[in-house]
């Protein structure tokens, strides 16, 4: 478990998922399906904050993008 902790805490992990593209095109799928016009999302553990901006993406009138670093993925 705290290997798992580790890995989801590290620059390199949000890096990983933000260049894996086949993960984010799922994600952006599953967003597409879920978000609507005027909803409110939440995107905890931002990272690069690709999952906020795809939701803000599908009309989401605020998005709270939460990242425990103040480096985030960068
Ligand atoms: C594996 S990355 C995923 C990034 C992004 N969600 C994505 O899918 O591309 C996990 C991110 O969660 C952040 N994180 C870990 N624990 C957190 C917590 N308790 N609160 C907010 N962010 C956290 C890490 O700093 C890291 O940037």
């Amino acid at each position: 478990m705290e290997k798992i902790n580790n890995y989801w805490s590290m620059t390199e992990g949000a890096f990983n998922c933000l260049i894996d593209d086949e993960r984010t095109k799922a994600f952006n799928k599953a967003i597409k399906n879920t978000v609507k016009k005027g909803d409110v999302a939440v995107d905890m553990g931002s990272g690069s904050g690709v999952l906020a901006m795809l939701a803000a993406d599908c009309g989401a009138k605020k998005v709270y993008a939460v990242e425990l670093t103040l480096r985030g993925c960068f």
